[in-house]
Protein backbone atom coordinates (compact mmCIF):
# COMPACT_ATOMS: atom_id res chain seq x y z
CA UNK A 1 0.00 0.00 0.00
CA UNK A 2 1.12 3.36 -0.49
CA UNK A 3 0.54 4.14 3.29
CA UNK A 4 3.31 5.71 4.93
CA UNK A 5 4.45 5.31 8.66
CA UNK A 6 7.04 6.40 11.12
CA UNK A 7 7.87 4.67 13.69
CA UNK A 8 10.18 6.44 16.71
CA UNK A 9 12.62 5.25 19.13
CA UNK A 10 15.40 2.43 18.74
CA UNK A 11 15.01 0.20 21.77
CA UNK A 12 13.03 -2.79 21.97
CA UNK A 13 9.50 -1.63 20.99
CA UNK A 14 10.55 0.88 18.19
CA UNK A 15 12.49 -2.24 16.51
CA UNK A 16 9.98 -4.87 16.95
CA UNK A 17 7.20 -2.17 15.20
CA UNK A 18 9.89 -1.61 12.57
CA UNK A 19 9.99 -4.95 11.82
CA UNK A 20 6.41 -5.79 12.07
CA UNK A 21 5.39 -3.12 9.63
CA UNK A 22 8.20 -2.65 7.55
CA UNK A 23 6.38 -6.03 5.72
CA UNK A 24 3.56 -4.36 4.63
CA UNK A 25 4.49 -0.44 4.71
CA UNK A 26 6.78 2.26 3.63
CA UNK A 27 7.73 2.36 7.08
CA UNK A 28 10.55 4.45 8.49
CA UNK A 29 12.27 4.62 11.47
CA UNK A 30 13.30 8.08 13.32
CA UNK A 31 15.34 8.40 16.51
CA UNK A 32 16.59 11.95 17.44
CA UNK A 33 18.29 10.19 20.53
CA UNK A 34 21.86 11.02 20.04
CA UNK A 35 23.47 9.00 17.21
CA UNK A 36 21.42 6.02 17.05
CA UNK A 37 20.00 6.33 13.84
CA UNK A 38 23.12 5.81 12.26
CA UNK A 39 23.97 3.55 14.55
CA UNK A 40 20.92 1.14 13.39
CA UNK A 41 21.75 1.67 9.42
CA UNK A 42 25.13 0.92 10.16
CA UNK A 43 23.71 -2.53 12.02
CA UNK A 44 21.35 -3.44 9.84
CA UNK A 45 24.01 -2.75 6.48
CA UNK A 46 22.06 -4.09 3.38
CA UNK A 47 20.53 -6.93 5.40
CA UNK A 48 16.84 -7.47 6.55
CA UNK A 49 15.45 -6.94 9.98
CA UNK A 50 14.63 -10.09 11.05
CA UNK A 51 11.38 -10.44 13.88
CA UNK A 52 10.91 -13.42 15.32
CA UNK A 53 7.19 -14.04 16.99
CA UNK A 54 7.04 -16.62 19.67
CA UNK A 55 4.16 -19.44 19.32
CA UNK A 56 2.69 -18.02 16.07
CA UNK A 57 1.91 -19.89 13.18
CA UNK A 58 3.65 -17.66 10.78
CA UNK A 59 6.92 -16.82 13.19
CA UNK A 60 9.59 -15.01 11.51
CA UNK A 61 8.93 -11.75 9.65
CA UNK A 62 11.63 -10.72 7.20
CA UNK A 63 11.99 -7.08 6.26
CA UNK A 64 13.10 -3.98 5.37
CA UNK A 65 12.50 -0.36 6.72
CA UNK A 66 12.44 2.11 3.72
CA UNK A 67 14.76 4.70 5.79
CA UNK A 68 16.61 5.08 9.03
CA UNK A 69 16.58 8.41 10.37
CA UNK A 70 17.23 11.20 12.37
CA UNK A 71 15.86 13.93 10.19
CA UNK A 72 12.37 15.31 11.60
CA UNK A 73 11.38 16.88 7.09
CA UNK A 74 10.13 12.97 7.06
CA UNK A 75 6.79 14.09 8.83
CA UNK A 76 5.47 15.30 5.65
CA UNK A 77 5.02 12.32 3.92
CA UNK A 78 3.41 10.34 7.20
CA UNK A 79 0.13 9.35 7.37
CA UNK A 80 0.40 7.62 10.58
CA UNK A 81 3.43 8.10 13.16
CA UNK A 82 3.95 5.50 15.86
CA UNK A 83 5.81 6.70 19.08
CA UNK A 84 7.30 3.25 20.72
CA UNK A 85 9.88 4.61 22.91
CA UNK A 86 9.98 5.78 26.91
CA UNK A 87 7.43 8.22 27.86
CA UNK A 88 10.49 11.15 28.65
CA UNK A 89 11.18 11.23 24.93
CA UNK A 90 7.96 12.04 23.70
CA UNK A 91 8.05 15.65 24.05
CA UNK A 92 10.96 15.94 22.10
CA UNK A 93 9.32 13.85 18.85
CA UNK A 94 6.10 16.17 19.17
CA UNK A 95 8.22 19.16 18.78
CA UNK A 96 10.35 18.21 15.95
CA UNK A 97 8.19 16.55 13.84
CA UNK A 98 5.11 19.71 14.69
CA UNK A 99 6.35 21.84 11.24
CA UNK A 100 6.22 18.90 8.94
CA UNK A 101 2.93 17.10 9.64
CA UNK A 102 0.53 17.05 7.62
CA UNK A 103 -3.29 17.61 7.94
CA UNK A 104 -4.88 14.51 9.50
CA UNK A 105 -1.74 12.72 10.73
CA UNK A 106 -2.91 9.79 12.79
CA UNK A 107 -0.24 9.80 16.09
CA UNK A 108 -0.04 7.03 18.15
CA UNK A 109 1.73 6.50 21.09
CA UNK A 110 2.39 3.13 23.13
CA UNK A 111 2.22 3.49 25.68
CA UNK A 112 1.07 7.00 26.11
CA UNK A 113 1.93 6.99 30.02
CA UNK A 114 -0.47 10.37 31.20
CA UNK A 115 -1.12 13.35 29.43
CA UNK A 116 0.01 13.14 26.54
CA UNK A 117 -2.44 14.28 24.75
CA UNK A 118 -1.93 17.43 26.52
CA UNK A 119 1.81 17.52 26.06
CA UNK A 120 0.99 16.87 22.28
CA UNK A 121 -1.76 19.58 21.69
CA UNK A 122 1.04 21.43 23.58
CA UNK A 123 3.68 20.92 21.07
CA UNK A 124 1.81 21.20 18.59
CA UNK A 125 0.37 24.67 18.84
CA UNK A 126 -2.19 25.84 15.72
CA UNK A 127 -1.42 22.60 14.22
CA UNK A 128 -3.17 20.79 16.89
CA UNK A 129 -6.92 20.91 15.96
CA UNK A 130 -5.87 19.18 12.66
CA UNK A 131 -3.81 16.18 14.27
CA UNK A 132 -5.63 13.04 15.62
CA UNK A 133 -3.36 11.72 19.13
CA UNK A 134 -4.24 8.05 19.91
CA UNK A 135 -3.39 7.16 23.19
CA UNK A 136 -2.68 3.56 24.18
CA UNK A 137 -2.80 2.34 27.74
CA UNK A 138 0.29 0.21 27.08
CA UNK A 139 2.88 -1.39 24.35
CA UNK A 140 0.57 -4.42 22.80
CA UNK A 141 3.87 -6.72 22.58
CA UNK A 142 6.40 -7.91 25.69
CA UNK A 143 9.44 -7.44 23.59
CA UNK A 144 13.28 -7.65 23.02
CA UNK A 145 15.58 -6.89 20.72
CA UNK A 146 18.22 -10.07 20.44
CA UNK A 147 21.01 -8.22 18.42
CA UNK A 148 20.50 -4.46 18.40
CA UNK A 149 19.50 -3.54 15.30
CA UNK A 150 19.06 -6.67 13.56
CA UNK A 151 16.64 -9.16 15.33
CA UNK A 152 14.11 -8.97 17.92
CA UNK A 153 11.81 -11.49 19.56
CA UNK A 154 8.36 -10.87 20.63
CA UNK A 155 7.61 -12.71 23.42
CA UNK A 156 3.87 -12.37 23.89
CA UNK A 157 0.85 -10.18 22.70
CA UNK A 158 -2.03 -8.91 24.43
CA UNK A 159 -5.08 -9.79 23.34
CA UNK A 160 -7.34 -6.66 23.66
CA UNK A 161 -6.15 -3.21 24.15
CA UNK A 162 -7.61 0.06 25.27
CA UNK A 163 -6.97 3.24 23.13
CA UNK A 164 -8.66 6.85 22.82
CA UNK A 165 -9.24 8.56 20.18
CA UNK A 166 -8.64 13.02 20.34
CA UNK A 167 -10.38 14.79 19.17
CA UNK A 168 -13.43 11.67 19.18
CA UNK A 169 -14.47 12.94 15.70
CA UNK A 170 -11.64 11.61 14.10
CA UNK A 171 -12.24 7.81 16.28
CA UNK A 172 -13.66 5.93 13.53
CA UNK A 173 -10.80 6.62 11.18
CA UNK A 174 -8.16 6.41 13.71
CA UNK A 175 -8.65 3.31 15.27
CA UNK A 176 -9.40 1.26 11.84
CA UNK A 177 -6.01 2.43 10.58
CA UNK A 178 -4.06 1.89 13.46
CA UNK A 179 -6.27 -2.17 13.91
CA UNK A 180 -5.17 -2.25 10.45
CA UNK A 181 -1.43 -1.80 11.07
CA UNK A 182 -1.07 -4.16 14.08
CA UNK A 183 -3.31 -7.16 12.41
CA UNK A 184 -5.78 -9.30 14.31
CA UNK A 185 -3.88 -9.32 17.80
CA UNK A 186 -4.19 -7.21 20.19
CA UNK A 187 -7.61 -6.02 19.01
CA UNK A 188 -8.11 -2.64 20.24
CA UNK A 189 -10.75 -1.40 22.27
CA UNK A 190 -11.46 2.16 22.34
CA UNK A 191 -11.80 4.09 25.42
CA UNK A 192 -13.89 7.01 25.75
CA UNK A 193 -11.36 9.93 26.33
CA UNK A 194 -7.23 10.53 26.37
CA UNK A 195 -8.42 11.88 29.96
CA UNK A 196 -9.65 8.15 31.20
CA UNK A 197 -6.19 6.81 29.77
CA UNK A 198 -4.23 9.12 32.08
CA UNK A 199 -5.66 8.81 35.08
CA UNK A 200 -6.22 4.48 34.68
CA UNK A 201 -2.20 4.46 34.27
CA UNK A 202 -2.06 1.72 36.66
CA UNK A 203 2.20 2.39 37.19
CA UNK A 204 1.90 5.55 38.04
CA UNK A 205 0.13 4.23 41.53
CA UNK A 206 1.76 0.61 41.60
CA UNK A 207 4.94 1.60 41.16
CA UNK A 208 6.06 4.77 43.10
CA UNK A 209 3.44 3.17 45.81
CA UNK A 210 5.63 0.20 46.38
CA UNK A 211 8.92 1.86 46.22
CA UNK A 212 7.61 4.16 48.68
CA UNK A 213 6.24 1.89 50.83
CA UNK A 214 9.63 -0.26 51.22
CA UNK A 215 12.04 2.04 51.03
CA UNK A 216 10.38 5.30 52.00
CA UNK A 217 11.12 7.45 55.01
CA UNK A 218 8.22 5.85 56.85
CA UNK A 219 9.93 2.48 56.70
CA UNK A 220 13.38 2.55 55.62
CA UNK A 221 15.41 4.92 57.26
CA UNK A 222 17.63 5.71 53.85
CA UNK A 223 20.48 7.88 55.90
CA UNK A 224 20.63 5.42 58.39
CA UNK A 225 21.38 2.31 56.31
CA UNK A 226 22.76 4.23 53.25
CA UNK A 227 25.81 2.77 54.19
CA UNK A 228 24.49 -0.43 54.73
CA UNK A 229 23.54 -2.94 52.08
CA UNK A 230 20.84 -5.48 51.75
CA UNK A 231 21.02 -8.99 52.70
CA UNK A 232 22.02 -11.52 49.68
CA UNK A 233 18.35 -11.04 48.79
CA UNK A 234 16.53 -8.45 46.55
CA UNK A 235 13.43 -8.06 48.18
CA UNK A 236 10.15 -9.01 46.83
CA UNK A 237 7.82 -6.50 44.72
CA UNK A 238 5.06 -7.22 44.58
CA UNK A 239 4.39 -10.05 46.93
CA UNK A 240 6.44 -8.33 49.25
CA UNK A 241 3.70 -5.50 49.68
CA UNK A 242 2.89 -5.44 53.17
CA UNK A 243 -0.18 -3.45 55.04
CA UNK A 244 1.88 -0.56 55.24
CA UNK A 245 2.38 -0.35 51.09
CA UNK A 246 -1.29 -1.65 50.70
CA UNK A 247 -2.22 1.94 52.72
CA UNK A 248 0.01 3.85 50.77
CA UNK A 249 -1.71 2.37 46.92
CA UNK A 250 -4.99 2.86 48.58
CA UNK A 251 -4.63 6.54 49.41
CA UNK A 252 -2.96 6.95 46.42
CA UNK A 253 -5.65 5.27 44.23
CA UNK A 254 -8.71 6.84 46.17
CA UNK A 255 -7.02 10.37 45.70
CA UNK A 256 -7.40 9.77 41.77
CA UNK A 257 -10.72 8.26 41.87
CA UNK A 258 -11.62 11.68 43.81
CA UNK A 259 -10.00 12.98 40.37
CA UNK A 260 -12.32 11.45 38.33
CA UNK A 261 -15.74 12.31 39.81
CA UNK A 262 -14.63 15.38 40.38
CA UNK A 263 -13.55 15.97 36.53
CA UNK A 264 -17.16 13.81 35.62
CA UNK A 265 -19.03 16.31 37.66
CA UNK A 266 -17.92 19.61 36.03
CA UNK A 267 -17.59 18.19 32.06
CA UNK A 268 -21.45 16.71 31.21
CA UNK A 269 -21.09 13.43 29.70
CA UNK A 270 -17.13 12.58 30.67
CA UNK A 271 -16.90 9.49 30.52
CA UNK A 272 -14.08 8.25 33.39
CA UNK A 273 -14.90 4.68 33.29
CA UNK A 274 -11.07 3.19 32.24
CA UNK A 275 -9.70 5.02 34.98
CA UNK A 276 -10.67 2.31 37.28
CA UNK A 277 -9.16 2.09 41.48
CA UNK A 278 -6.22 -0.37 41.45
CA UNK A 279 -8.22 -2.88 42.66
CA UNK A 280 -10.45 -3.25 40.07
CA UNK A 281 -7.53 -2.89 37.44
CA UNK A 282 -6.14 -6.16 38.79
CA UNK A 283 -9.60 -8.33 38.73
CA UNK A 284 -10.09 -6.86 35.01
CA UNK A 285 -6.77 -8.13 33.50
CA UNK A 286 -5.17 -10.66 35.63
CA UNK A 287 -9.02 -12.30 36.44
CA UNK A 288 -7.98 -15.80 37.33
CA UNK A 289 -4.26 -15.52 38.07
CA UNK A 290 -4.68 -14.93 41.57
CA UNK A 291 -6.13 -16.64 44.80
CA UNK A 292 -6.70 -14.13 46.76
CA UNK A 293 -8.68 -11.18 45.62
CA UNK A 294 -10.16 -10.30 49.07
CA UNK A 295 -7.73 -7.18 49.18
CA UNK A 296 -5.45 -5.03 47.30
CA UNK A 297 -2.74 -6.93 48.97
CA UNK A 298 -4.25 -9.89 48.00
CA UNK A 299 -4.38 -9.74 44.73
CA UNK A 300 -0.67 -8.52 44.19
CA UNK A 301 0.70 -11.20 46.50
CA UNK A 302 -1.11 -13.95 45.15
CA UNK A 303 -0.76 -12.61 41.34
CA UNK A 304 1.00 -15.95 39.24
CA UNK A 305 2.14 -13.36 36.78
CA UNK A 306 4.35 -11.49 39.41
CA UNK A 307 6.02 -14.54 41.51
CA UNK A 308 9.42 -13.79 41.99
CA UNK A 309 9.46 -10.50 40.55
CA UNK A 310 12.29 -8.47 42.60
CA UNK A 311 12.92 -4.70 43.95
CA UNK A 312 15.18 -3.03 41.03
CA UNK A 313 18.48 -3.39 43.04
CA UNK A 314 22.06 -2.23 42.27
CA UNK A 315 24.91 -3.83 43.50
CA UNK A 316 26.16 -7.50 43.71
CA UNK A 317 24.16 -10.39 45.88
CA UNK A 318 25.39 -9.40 49.36
CA UNK A 319 25.57 -6.14 49.04
CA UNK A 320 22.20 -5.22 47.51
CA UNK A 321 20.88 -1.39 47.30
CA UNK A 322 17.72 -0.54 46.17
CA UNK A 323 17.53 1.39 42.97
CA UNK A 324 16.16 4.32 43.63
CA UNK A 325 16.52 5.80 40.31
CA UNK A 326 15.25 2.58 38.23
CA UNK A 327 12.33 3.56 36.05
CA UNK A 328 9.46 2.66 38.57
CA UNK A 329 10.43 6.43 39.97
CA UNK A 330 12.27 8.13 36.88
CA UNK A 331 9.59 7.51 34.82
CA UNK A 332 6.49 6.76 36.41
CA UNK A 333 6.44 9.67 38.73
CA UNK A 334 7.33 12.14 36.03
CA UNK A 335 4.99 11.05 33.24
CA UNK A 336 2.38 9.45 35.40
CA UNK A 337 1.98 10.56 39.11
CA UNK A 338 2.78 14.38 38.05
CA UNK A 339 0.04 14.28 35.77
CA UNK A 340 -2.56 13.08 38.52
CA UNK A 341 -1.32 15.35 41.11
CA UNK A 342 -1.33 18.41 39.07
CA UNK A 343 -4.97 17.88 38.21
CA UNK A 344 -6.10 17.50 41.65
CA UNK A 345 -4.30 20.80 42.27
CA UNK A 346 -6.27 22.58 38.99
CA UNK A 347 -9.39 21.28 40.62
CA UNK A 348 -8.28 22.02 44.33
CA UNK A 349 -8.56 18.59 45.55
CA UNK A 350 -5.88 17.29 48.38
CA UNK A 351 -3.67 14.52 47.89
CA UNK A 352 -2.05 14.43 51.26
CA UNK A 353 -0.83 10.50 49.89
CA UNK A 354 0.14 11.43 46.66
CA UNK A 355 2.25 14.11 48.12
CA UNK A 356 4.14 12.69 49.96
CA UNK A 357 5.30 10.05 47.92
CA UNK A 358 5.97 12.41 44.82
CA UNK A 359 7.79 14.76 47.90
CA UNK A 360 9.91 11.91 48.69
CA UNK A 361 10.21 10.65 44.99
CA UNK A 362 11.62 13.94 43.24
CA UNK A 363 14.77 13.81 45.58
CA UNK A 364 15.31 10.29 44.62
CA UNK A 365 15.30 11.21 40.51
CA UNK A 366 16.72 14.43 41.19
CA UNK A 367 14.09 16.84 40.44
CA UNK A 368 12.11 19.77 41.93
CA UNK A 369 8.38 19.43 41.40
CA UNK A 370 6.80 20.10 44.35
CA UNK A 371 7.80 23.35 46.61
CA UNK A 372 5.60 23.77 49.78
CA UNK A 373 3.10 21.86 48.52
CA UNK A 374 2.10 23.39 45.66
CA UNK A 375 3.16 22.31 41.88
CA UNK A 376 5.52 25.16 41.13
CA UNK A 377 8.95 23.21 41.16
CA UNK A 378 11.69 24.13 38.31
CA UNK A 379 11.74 21.00 36.63
CA UNK A 380 7.73 20.59 36.21
CA UNK A 381 7.98 21.37 32.71
CA UNK A 382 10.12 17.75 32.41
CA UNK A 383 7.02 16.37 33.78
CA UNK A 384 3.54 15.65 32.35
CA UNK A 385 1.87 18.36 35.39
CA UNK A 386 -0.31 20.41 33.13
CA UNK A 387 1.31 22.97 35.23
CA UNK A 388 4.15 22.17 33.12
CA UNK A 389 2.28 23.49 30.44
CA UNK A 390 1.32 26.47 32.05
CA UNK A 391 -2.51 25.44 32.47
CA UNK A 392 -3.59 26.26 36.08
CA UNK A 393 -7.49 26.41 35.70
CA UNK A 394 -10.21 23.44 34.96
CA UNK A 395 -11.34 25.66 31.99
CA UNK A 396 -7.67 25.73 30.42
CA UNK A 397 -7.44 21.85 30.87
CA UNK A 398 -10.72 21.30 29.49
CA UNK A 399 -10.06 23.30 26.08
CA UNK A 400 -6.50 21.93 25.46
CA UNK A 401 -7.80 18.35 26.28
CA UNK A 402 -10.62 19.11 23.86
CA UNK A 403 -12.62 18.01 26.14
CA UNK A 404 -15.81 20.63 25.09
CA UNK A 405 -16.49 18.91 21.60
CA UNK A 406 -17.94 15.81 23.13
CA UNK A 407 -21.02 14.90 23.63
P1 LIG B 1 13.91 0.87 25.77
O1 LIG B 1 14.52 1.13 27.09
O2 LIG B 1 14.43 -0.27 24.97
O3 LIG B 1 14.02 2.23 24.91
C1 LIG B 1 15.28 2.73 24.68
C2 LIG B 1 15.18 3.83 23.65
O4 LIG B 1 14.69 5.02 24.24
C3 LIG B 1 16.50 4.18 23.04
O5 LIG B 1 16.82 3.24 22.03
C4 LIG B 1 16.23 5.59 22.55
O6 LIG B 1 15.57 5.57 21.30
C5 LIG B 1 15.29 6.13 23.61
N1 LIG B 1 16.07 6.88 24.60
C6 LIG B 1 16.76 6.38 25.64
N2 LIG B 1 17.33 7.37 26.34
C7 LIG B 1 17.00 8.52 25.73
C8 LIG B 1 17.29 9.89 25.98
N3 LIG B 1 18.03 10.27 27.01
N4 LIG B 1 16.75 10.82 25.14
C9 LIG B 1 15.96 10.44 24.11
N5 LIG B 1 15.66 9.16 23.82
C10 LIG B 1 16.18 8.22 24.62
O7 LIG B 1 12.35 0.75 26.01
P2 LIG B 1 11.36 -0.27 25.28
O8 LIG B 1 11.53 -1.62 25.86
O9 LIG B 1 11.47 -0.10 23.82
O10 LIG B 1 9.96 0.28 25.79
C11 LIG B 1 9.33 1.45 25.26
C12 LIG B 1 8.18 1.80 26.19
O11 LIG B 1 7.27 0.70 26.26
C13 LIG B 1 8.61 2.09 27.63
O12 LIG B 1 7.78 3.09 28.15
C14 LIG B 1 8.35 0.77 28.34
O13 LIG B 1 8.12 0.95 29.72
C15 LIG B 1 7.11 0.30 27.62
N6 LIG B 1 6.89 -1.15 27.67
C16 LIG B 1 7.84 -1.99 27.15
C17 LIG B 1 7.62 -3.35 27.15
C18 LIG B 1 8.60 -4.31 26.53
O14 LIG B 1 8.34 -5.51 26.52
N7 LIG B 1 9.71 -3.86 25.96
C19 LIG B 1 6.39 -3.94 27.74
C20 LIG B 1 5.45 -2.95 28.25
C21 LIG B 1 5.73 -1.61 28.20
Amino acid sequence: TDTCVLVCGGGNAAQVVTGLLSVRYKTIAVSFFADEAEKWKTALGNDSFELTVEGAAVNKIVSKPAGITNDPSVAKDADVIILAVPSFAHGEYFEKFAPYMKLGTIVGVMPARSGGDILFSSKMGDKAKDMVFVGFETLPWACRFSEWGRKATILGTKNTILAAVTPPTAKAKALGTLQGLLGVYPFIVESPTNLGISLRNPGMIVHPGVMYGRWGPESWDGKAKAEKPLDAEKPLFYQGVDDFTETVLLGMTDEVQAVCRKMERMVPGLCLKDACTLKQWYLDCYDGQMTDTSTLKGCMNTNKAYDGLTHPCKGEAGNYMPDLNYRYLAEDVPTGLCFAKGMAEILSLSTPTIDKVIIWAQGCIGLEIMVDGKMTGKDLAKTRAPQGVGITTPAEFIKLAKLETKG
